[in-house]
């Protein structure tokens, strides 16, 4: 089956889902800015610069308990292990801290992604998202999307009556003006291919930001305060919340081929995310 194929939950389900990826989203955001322990219990994964700290394996143990609790015949994949099998077609894609070496240093710009998608999420273009948030515990913010729902920021704790504010993708279709994120992996022969791509990229474009999380990459390209984002080597969990979120503020997320993974990612607005791929495929 492919992630088109896939059956999309109903309308009132969709919103449910869409509430409590915002509710666990936040509390967890809430655990890792304000539980934060005096020692990190930092060790390494892939290669001596991925890094992760005890609060990672923590924030996904509690996002873990949250959706179980009241989801219990859903899957979880999370960036930390999680890998429970569900029953219902959905699973729970969970970035317990993306931007962890933001987290690491007290650089501002990490996010806790939270995403339901339908099809096989361990399978990359075989899934999709149909719901997600993507809270951001330093500005007290979580950003959030249903399939068909459009693009939604607000606060930790609305005031009550606020309403929150709708994203939608910045205009610019000229390549050349465009302010564009991308990101970087951990291995260092990646990293040189990286490299060699930023030296088409630098010189076509106003300038690159690289803020250190996918998942807030997304979420600018959905505000419009970057232009576009790419990146190679990227997971599921990094993308699958700010994926639809950007879709749902009217953007375009694409990959090499029709659908954005490791391989490639691409986000933009409809008028430069052709112009971004060929920059980066070509
Ligand atoms: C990383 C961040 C970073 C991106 C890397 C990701 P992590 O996720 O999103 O911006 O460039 O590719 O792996 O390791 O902090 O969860």
């Amino acid at each position: 089956m492919t992630s088109e194929q896939a059956a999309v939950p109903a309308p009132e389900e969709l919103e449910a889902l869409e509430r409590l990826c915002i509710a666990v989203a936040v509390e967890a955001g809430r655990f890792i800015r304000d539980e934060r322990p005096a020692r990190l219990g930092v060790t390494t994964k892939s290669t001596d610069t991925d890094v992760v700290t005890v609060m990672d394996r923590r924030s996904e143990e509690l996002l873990r308990g949250l959706i179980l609790a009241e989801r219990p015949d859903d899957g979880i994949l999370g960036e930390e292990g999680a890998d429970v099998v569900g029953t219902s077609g959905l699973t729970w894609v969970v970035d317990p801290i993306d931007g962890t070496v933001n987290y690491l240093y007290e650089i501002p710009a990490y996010a806790v992604s939270v995403a339901v998608v339908v099809g096989d999420a361990h399978t990359e273009g075989a899934w999709r998202p149909v719901a997600g948030a993507v809270a951001d515990p330093s500005l007290r913010l979580v950003h959030h999307a249903r399939a068909g729902g459009g693009a939604w920021t607000r606060a930790e704790a609305p005031v009550e009556g606020a309403p929150p504010e709708r994203l939608t993708v910045s205009a610019e279709d000229r390549l050349g003006r465009s302010l564009l994120a991308t990101g970087f992996g951990y291995d260092a022969e990646v990293r040189a291919r990286q490299s060699q791509v930023l030296t088409r990229v630098l010189p076509a474009v106003r300038d690159i930001r690289r803020i250190g999380s996918a998942a807030l990459d997304l979420v600018r390209v959905a505000q419009g305060s970057v232009d576009a984002y790419a990146e190679s080597g990227i997971n599921a969990w990094d993308l699958a919340a700010g994926w639809l979120i950007v879709e749902e503020a009217g953007g375009v997320v694409t990959g090499e081929g029709r659908h954005p993974g490791k391989v490639l990612t691409v986000a933009a607005g409809p008028a430069l995310v052709e112009p971004v791929r060929s920059l980066f495929t070509a």
